[in-house]
């Protein structure tokens, strides 16, 4: 604490990322990175931006980049916004669209960093029980709000709501932003995109960071009505006029570009998700049905914590959250190669003693 801290960061509780650890020879299922490389032509592609240009600022708009995400999901360029990582993305939408005199509305269990912006921009919020399977239950979001927000699949659930429950939310709250965070939608869900031209209060989130195997690079994107995206750009140029430097731009356009490789990653991560629930059923764990590229499971006679930890013995890390006390029992596992699920079952036959 300090004198010299504005009140607002005073009263801050910052969202704490995954741990990113220091040691090799780690096998990390713990931040849903996409165990995969990202496609040779990105490279390629990053490579070529190592070059005397870059003394000069990259393009503020990112328009070649936006382009692309336009021309691969059917839309316009601009019902397109790019942000550095969803999490800024969802940041300015938190501050464009979702700051209203009534409260906004998100699932009780859901990704931790949405309390952290409500938090930050001063927006009240009111949290939604899941139901007892852990599922969003539309009728719940049909009452008066100052917006909606929600991952689709959810986080750290990993569960699906089908397409035809995300339009019911939508044609329910005409008058209110609903954001669809779409981070794992790739790895198994129907996405919400082919709605926008529908619902002009409808604004998709999704990131290359998961299904284009590119959290390093930092890149996140909105699809929304026109209206929604000139939000969104006021505040970015209130901001940084710059998010995605060269490298970002360029990687990112040759991944959208390189559709046979993200389809072809995306069913690798897929096979081994099935793989892996089918066996930790076996063993005995609870596991949550999934269409991301994570599992949340629980055994019945282990806690979460002591799991965690004595797979961290074994240089297996995964994720615990001690909160809410609902999902204390629960770990989030992220889909690894096929020998990653591999030592991980091994251990977790080891540690469960089954
Ligand atoms: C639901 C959800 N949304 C957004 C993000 C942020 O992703 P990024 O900032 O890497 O695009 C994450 C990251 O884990 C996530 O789980």
């Amino acid at each position: 604490m300090s004198r010299f801290w504005s009140a607002v960061v005073h009263g801050l509780t910052p969202y704490v990322p995954g741990e990113q650890p220091k040691l090799a020879n780690l096998v990390k299922l713990n931040t849903n990175e996409n165990p995969y490389g990202p496609s040779p032509r990105v490279l390629d592609a990053v490579r070529a931006e190592a070059a005397d240009t870059l003394r000069l600022y990259p393009d503020p708009n990112s328009d070649r980049l936006r382009a692309g995400i336009a021309a691969y999901h059917g839309v316009t360029a601009d019902q397109v916004f790019v942000g550095n990582g969803s999490d800024e993305v969802l940041a300015h939408a938190f501050m464009a669209l979702l700051k209203h005199d009534r409260p906004i509305l998100f699932p009780d269990i859901t990704y931790s960093f949405y309390p952290v912006y409500c938090g930050l921009y001063e927006i009240a919020h009111r949290a939604i029980p899941l139901t007892q399977a852990f599922e969003i239950q539309v009728d719940d979001y049909l009452t008066p709000n100052g917006g909606v927000i929600f991952p689709n699949p959810n986080a750290p659930t990993g569960r699906l709501l089908a397409l035809g429950e995300v339009e019911r939310l939508l044609a329910g709250n005409p008058d209110s932003v609903v954001v669809i965070d779409e981070a794992y939608i790739d790895f198994g869900g129907e996405s919400a995109v082919g709605l926008v031209a529908r619902y002009p209060q409808l604004l998709v989130v999704r990131t290359l960071s998961k299904s284009h195997a590119l959290a390093g690079l930092r890149v996140g994107y909105a699809i929304g009505q026109a209206q929604l995206i000139e939000a969104l750009n006021r505040v970015k140029d209130s901001f940084n006029s710059y998010p995605l430097d060269r490298f970002a731009q360029a990687g990112a356009l040759a991944s959208m570009d390189d559709h046979a490789y993200f389809e072809r990653i995306c069913a690798k991560v897929v096979a081994t998700r099935t793989r892996l629930v089918a066996e930790m059923d076996e063993l005995g764990f609870e596991v949550l049905p999934s269409a991301a590229n994570f599992v949340f499971a629980r055994h019945p006679a282990h806690d979460g914590a002591e799991l965690a930890a004595a797979l961290r013995e074994r240089s297996i890390i995964v994720r615990h959250f001690r909160n809410p006390a609902r999902i204390a029992p629960f770990l989030r596992i992220t889909i690894g190669t096929d020998a990653q699920c591999d030592a991980l079952l091994a251990a977790l036959k080891a540690v469960a003693n089954c």
